[in-house]
C-alpha cells in the first residue's frame, strides 16, 4: 500500500484557536481522507508548538506555569479538532518528553559535527512571531512579517551554518520544481531570501527559560523554530531511524502551511535535513490567509469567534463546506458569515440537500422505496452517465494538483446537472403512465446512483453528510472501488429521506 504523510503546522497554544487555524487543518483532513478512500496508507499529524518567550509571558500575565497555560489550551484544541470530525493519527507536543529528547540530541549531534557553533548574537527579535531580523528588514524597527514592534537583543547564542548550504538548497529546488507550491511562493524564497544570502542562523537564547535546554551548556535555550520544525521528525521516533514509522512514512510527502512560514519550512527545515542527512520532504505547499474585513484573523489581532459558535449554528459540514469550497486554495479569501450562509443554502440545501430528498421521496412514493434497473436508457440521459463516469478521474487530478475547491466544484456540478435531470425528465409525468414504469425506474435508478457516486467522492470534505446520505440508500457499495457507475444494488430498498441542510433564513 503506498504511503502519504502529510502535516499541519504545529501551532502556538498561546490562545485558543480561530477559524484561521481550523482553515488548515480541515484542508490536511480533507486531503488526508481522500488519500485514505484512495488506498493510502496515511499518516496525518498535527499538534501544538508549546515552548517560547511569548508564552512564558502568556503564562506569567496569567499567574500560572506556562506549562498549565498550555495544557488548558491543548485541551481546548483537542476538542475541536474532535467537533470539526478532524481525523488526524498523531497530535504532537513539543513538550512531550520524547521530542525533548530528541530535540537535544539533534542539537548535539549537529553541535559535534560543527554545523552548529557558538558565537554572539546581535540583532533584532519579533516575539510574537519568535522570528530574527537584520536592520535592512526590519524597516523602521518594525517586524516585516506583523507589523510590530522588533526589540534589540544581544546574548551569547549558538548558531546554525545555513550559510553551508546555500548552494545545496539552490540545487534542491532546482530539482525538484514541485517542492514549493504555489510557483510564486518558490520565487519569493528564492529572490527575497537565499539569492541575496543565506545567514546563519542563530539557534539557541539565554533570556528566557521556557524551552528546551541545550543539555551540555544549560544556559541555553534551543531556538522554538528548531524546536518545531523536528516534530516532524521525533513523531516518528528520529534520533532512531531504524524504528517502523521512521522507515515507513519519512519524507514527509506534504507539509500543509500558511504563507508567512513557508520560509521556515523550505529554507531552514531543508537545511536541518541536509544536515542530518535525512531524505527532505517531498512538497510544501504554502496557502493563503483568511481574513476578516481585509485583516488577517489572527490570535493577537483577537478579531474572531470562537469556531465552536459556527459549527453550533450551522454544523460542522456546512463549516468545513465552506472553508474548502470557497477560498482557492493558495490565495487569501475573506471569511464572511452572509457568503458561507450563500453557500450554504446553495449548494448543500438546494443542489445537494434537495436533490437527495427529491430522488428518494419519489422512489418511495412510487416504488415503496425498492431499487431496481430496467435500463431503459433514452438520448436525454447520455450526458449525464458521461458526466458521471469521468468525474472519479476528474476528482482525482484536482486533488493532486491539491486544487480541493475545484475539485468540490466539479462534484456540485454534476450535482447540478442532476437536479436539471429531473426537471427535463419530469418523473412526476412518467408516473401518470403504467406503460412508462420501467423508464421511471431507469430514471431514479441513475439519480441514485450518481447521488451515490457523488457521496462517495464528497466524503472526505464533508463526512458527516455522506456517512448520512449512504445510510438513506441503505447500500453496501461504499468504497472507492464501486464507483463505476451500476454497482448500486438493485435489491436493496431506501430508507426514509431525512433532511440533510435547512435553508438558513438571513435578517435582512
Ligand atoms: O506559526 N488564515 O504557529 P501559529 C489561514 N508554531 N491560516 C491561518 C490563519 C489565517 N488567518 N491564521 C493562522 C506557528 N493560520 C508555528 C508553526 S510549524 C513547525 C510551527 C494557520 O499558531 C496557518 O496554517 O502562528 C499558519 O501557518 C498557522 O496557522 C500559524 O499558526
Ligand atoms: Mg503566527
Amino acid at each position: 500500500m503506498p504511503k502519504f504523510y502529510i502535516t499541519t503546522p504545529i501551532y502556538y497554544p498561546s490562545a485558543n484557536f480561530h477559524i484561521g487555524h481550523c482553515y488548515t487543518t480541515i484542508i490536511a483532513d480533507a486531503i488526508a481522507r481522500y488519500k485514505r478512500l484512495t488506498g493510502y496508507d496515511v499518516y496525518f499529524q498535527t499538534g501544538t508548538d508549546e515552548h517560547g518567550e511569548k508564552i512564558e509571558k502568556k503564562a506569567k500575565e496569567a499567574n500560572i506555569t506556562p506549562k498549565e497555560y498550555v495544557d488548558k489550551i491543548v485541551e481546548n484544541a483537542k476538542d475541536l479538532w474532535q467537533s470539526l470530525n478532524i481525523s488526524y493519527d498523531y497530535f504532537i507536543r513539543t513538550t512531550d518528553k520524547e521530542h525533548e529528547q530528541a530535540v537535544q540530541k539533534i542539537f548535539k549531534k549537529l553541535y559535534d559535527q560543527g554545523d552548529i557553533y557558538k558565537g554572539e548574537y546581535k540583532g533584532l527579535y519579533c516575539i510574537p512571531c519568535e522570528s530574527f531580523w537584520t536592520e535592512t528588514q526590519a524597516i523602521d524597527n518594525k517586524c516585516p512579517d506583523c507589523g510590530r514592534e522588533v526589540k534589540l537583543v544581544s546574548e551569547e547564542a549558538y548558531f546554525f551554518k545555513l550559510s553551508k548550504y546555500q548552494d545545496k538548497l539552490i540545487e534542491f529546488y532546482d530539482q525538484h520544481p514541485n517542492f514549493i507550491l504555489p510557483i510564486s511562493r518558490k520565487n519569493e524564497m528564492l529572490n527575497n531570501f537565499i539569492k541575496p544570502g543565506l545567514e546563519d542562523l542563530c539557534v539557541s537564547r539565554t533570556s528566557f527559560k521556557w524551552g528546551i535546554p541545550v543539555d551540555f551548556d544549560p544556559n541555553h535555550v534551543v531556538y522554538v523554530w528548531i524546536d518545531a520544525l523536528t516534530n516532524y521528525i521525533t513523531s516518528l521516533g528520529y534520533p532512531d531511524t531504524n524504528n517502523e514509522l521512521f522507515k515507513k512514512y519519512w519524507p514527509a510527502d506534504l507539509h500543509l502551511v500558511g504563507k508567512e512560514i513557508v520560509r521556515f519550512h523550505t529554507i531552514i527545515w531543508p537545511c536541518i535535513l541536509m544536515a542530518l542527512d535525512l531524505p527532505l520532504p517531498k512538497q510544501v505547499f504554502g496557502h493563503g490567509w483568511l481574513k476578516i474585513a481585509g485583516n488577517k484573523i489572527s490570535k493577537s489581532v483577537g478579531n474572531y469567534k470562537d469556531p465552536r459558535e459556527y459549527i453550533e449554528n450551522y454544523g460542522v459540514d456546512a463549516i468545513r463546506y465552506y472553508v474548502l469550497r470557497e477560498v482557492p486554495f493558495g490565495s487569501d479569501g475573506s471569511f464572511k458569515e452572509e457568503a458561507m450562509i450563500s453557500r450554504i443554502n446553495a449548494d448543500l440545501a438546494n443542489t445537494l440537500g434537495n436533490l437527495v430528498n427529491r430522488t428518494i421521496s419519489m422512489s418511495h412514493k412510487y416504488f415503496d422505496g425498492k431499487v431496481s434497473n430496467p435500463k431503459l436508457i433514452e438520448d436525454i440521459d447520455n450526458e449525464l452517465l458521461t458526466n458521471i463516469s469521468n468525474l472519479k478521474d476528474i476528482v482525482e487530478n484536482k486533488m493532486n494538483e491539491l486544487k480541493v475547491n475545484e475539485a468540490i466544484d466539479e462534484i456540485m456540478e454534476v450535482l447540478r446537472k442532476c437536479n436539471k435531470y429531473i426537471d427535463e425528465t419530469t418523473p412526476w409525468l412518467l408516473a401518470k403512465d403504467e406503460t412508462k414504469k420501467e423508464r421511471l425506474q431507469t430514471v431514479l435508478y441513475n439519480l441514485l446512483e450518481c447521488i451515490r457516486i457523488c457521496t462517495i467522492l464528497l466524503s472526505p470534505f464533508i463526512p458527516t453528510t455522506s456517512t448520512n446520505i449512504l445510510n438513506q440508500l441503505n447500500t453496501h457499495k461504499i468504497e472507492y472501488n464501486t464507483l463505476e457507475f451500476g454497482n448500486l444494488e438493485t435489491n436493496i430498498t431506501l430508507n426514509k429521506p431525512i433532511i440533510l441542510f435547512n435553508r438558513i433564513e438571513t435578517k435582512s
